[in-house]
């Protein structure tokens, strides 16, 4: 005789996931043909007194294949209708999309202006020896020279190690690694020993050009740095130099743009000048290139370094160094559209 038992197990344990598999159960259980319809006609063959258990067990088989069955068909119907439900011309969710640093946006900026006249980027690292972030660019050991730059040493070894104090540490890498014409400009943090304070701080961002080509002229790089004054200022912009000192180039400029806030008029940020100080720069000294291995009597060059916060803060009226690394959303939040 048939095992109910077996088959009552066999109900339970069916996987019903689709339409598909919820028909397929019903044919096979509570259908017309189905094992249930073939168990009632097998009652006429159970003994008298065995009839009635038989047929109340049968009758139970039936309940349960039905409300499995049942209750499948909700599940799958359900999802169904989940899909029925979708509406798509609801509006989207709002996803807050974030905002690229200030310092990011400039520097992408000051690359993108050179970018289009020709200058390639290049990086170099952070932790530097003396040799990239001093020697090589002219400072001679002991020179006075050297404290410009207040230098975090973090080893004092035969050769010494140190926190990059500028990125012309890159400018020498670069040399020392291709030959000219070379146009670049190296992006990068670099750090000092400062006390931090709305005006200075431990690091800061820095993006400095080199040029190294046949026949480069003092003429070149005034016309240059108009260029990039006016890219980045506006068509209006001029610039002033003003006569300088670095170890590396000779001779060398501070650079003034006319203060865009007031049209050079006066005002409190370019403290009545009218002019806005925002870089370094000069004709690369011949002992520069020839330690890094270029023919000072066959090329010549020039260089200009620019802190990026100090842009950044012209350009979008930021007056304390400290806003940048504070990771305040309230400040940080102010740029978002600045993509
Ligand atoms: N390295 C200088 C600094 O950090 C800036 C600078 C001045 C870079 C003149 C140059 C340059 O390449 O020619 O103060």
């Amino acid at each position: 005789m048939t095992n109910l038992q077996e088959i009552a197990s066999e109900i339970e344990s069916y996987v019903i996931n689709d339409a598909k598999q919820a028909e397929d159960f019903r044919i096979k259980f509570i259908g017309s043909k189905g094992l249930i319809k073939e168990l009632y006609g097998e009652l006429k063959n159970v003994p008298a007194d065995q009839k009635r258990e038989f047929g109340q067990q049968v009758n139970q088989l039936k309940n349960l294949a039905e409300e499995k069955y049942n209750a499948s068909k909700e599940n799958v119907s359900d999802s169904k209708s989940q899909i029925d439900r979708f509406d798509l011309t609801r509006p989207g969710f709002d996803e807050s999309i974030g905002s690229r640093h200030p310092l990011s946006i400039v520097r992408s900026e000051i690359i993108e202006i050179f970018k289009k006249i020709g200058y390639s980027v290049s990086e170099g690292p952070e932790i530097e020896d003396d040799w990239h972030n001093f020697s090589a660019l002219n400072f001679p050991p002991e020179h006075p020279a050297r404290d410009m730059q207040d230098t975090f040493f973090i080893d004092k070894g035969e050769q010494e190690i140190a926190l990059r104090t500028h990125t012309s540490s890159v400018q020498v890498r670069v040399m020392e690694n291709s030959t000219p014409p070379i146009r670049t400009i190296s992006p990068g943090r670099v750090y000092r020993n400062e006390a931090i304070s709305a005006r200075a701080h431990c690091f800061f961002h820095q993006v400095e050009g080199l040029y190294i080509d046949k026949g480069v002229s003092f003429a070149d790089l005034k016309q240059t740095l108009l260029y990039f004054a006016k890219e980045l200022f506006g068509e209006k912009a001029q610039i002033r130099l003003r006569p300088s000192y670095f170890p590396f180039t000779e001779p060398s400029a501070e650079v003034d743009v006319s203060c865009t806030i007031c049209n050079s008029k006066g005002c409190n940020v370019c403290k009545y000048s009218g002019w806005l100080e925002i870089l370094g720069c000069g004709m690369v000294d011949p002992n520069v290139l020839e330690s890094c291995g270029i023919d000072s009597n066959e090329y010549s060059g020039f260089a200009f370094g620019m802190g990026i916060e100090r842009i950044t803060q012209l350009k979008y009226k930021v007056n304390d160094l400290r806003m940048y690394s504070e990771n305040d959303l309230r400040f940080l939040r102010q740029f978002t559209s600045n993509i």
